[in-house]
């Protein structure tokens, strides 16, 4: 049978707590894994608590803000003291900012910048000294770092993911650590729970297969990334989105002449 195998495989997943974090985490422990499980909380976050006492130890909770350096520094020195090196790491913290282009301030584009990118980046260079030849990164990135997402912040910020991603692909590679990105689109989680239902009619209208995404949906091409089934697969950019960044603006034309 093929399996995941990432059975004694020890992997950290940032922003844990709920959403497309908290799936991850809920499968990579259903596919045999080790999770350390971060978000900005200090205790525990409710949605992981059954999660958390139903693994029999597989999944741990650790209070990290990815824009902290010395809290990676911290992360890092614990699971060594554990005696676990990495072989995962899902930069999957993000936060949203949907000022428009002649609204938006320097502070919103750096604070932004300060978790979706830095954030990575500091993940990244605390993480690969405990990783050995076959660990994986995974960046979480979305469509609106591959469009011109009107929310402009953000999507700054997905489009540099991109760039921190592939220069990691480069220079890891070598060293047998991957790193690659998924793009998610419109996904149900309490990130667009606040989005205005405008945006989510409009989006709809642009992604062929006609509806939203799940949160397990883009947990299962994390759990592909991180598995030695995606040994050769490094530098890749996967849409989980329907479609929707695939047509390159067709569809209205598309389905206007239906
Ligand atoms: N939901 C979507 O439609 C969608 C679409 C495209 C991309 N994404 C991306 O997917 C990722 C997860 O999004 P989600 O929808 O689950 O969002 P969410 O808001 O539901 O969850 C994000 C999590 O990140 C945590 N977080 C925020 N700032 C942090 C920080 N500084 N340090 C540590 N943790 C922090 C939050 O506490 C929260 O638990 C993000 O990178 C987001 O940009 C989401």
């Amino acid at each position: 049978m093929v399996s995941f195998q990432l059975d004694g495989r020890t992997v950290v997943v940032t922003g844990a707590g709920q959403g497309q974090g908290a799936a991850e985490a809920s499968m990579l422990v259903e596919a045999g894994a080790r999770v350390v499980a971060t978000d900005l909380a200090a205790d525990m976050p409710a949605g992981l608590g059954a999660l958390a006492s139903a693994s029999a130890g597989a999944l741990v909770y650790r209070q990290l803000d990815v824009a902290d350096a010395s809290g990676w520094t911290g992360l890092a020195d614990w699971v060594h003291a554990e005696g676990w090196q990495v072989d995962g790491l899902v930069n999957n913290a993000g936060i949203t900012q949907r000022s428009r282009l002649l609204d938006v301030t320097v502070a919103d584009v750096q604070r932004v910048y300060e978790v979706n990118v830095a954030g990575a980046l500091l993940g990244i260079q605390a993480l690969t000294p405990l990783m050995k030849s076959g660990a994986s990164i995974v960046n979480v990135g979305s469509v609106a770092g591959l469009t011109a997402h009107y929310p402009v912040a953000y999507t700054a910020s997905k489009w540099a993911l991109r760039g921190l991603s592939q220069v990691a692909a480069m220079e890891l590679g070598p060293r047998g650590i991957r790193v690659n990105t998924v793009h998610p689109g419109f996904i149900e989680a309490p990130m667009t729970a606040s989005a205005k239902p405008e945006f989510r009619e409009a989006t709809l209208a642009e992604t062929p297969q006609g509806r939203t995404g799940s949160v397990e949906e883009v947990a299962g091409v994390v759990l592909f990334l991180l598995s030695p089934l995606s040994a050769f697969v490094t530098g890749a950019e996967i849409p989980v989105d329907g479609g929707q960044s695939g047509h390159g603006g067709a569809k209205s034309v598309s389905d206007a002449l239906r």
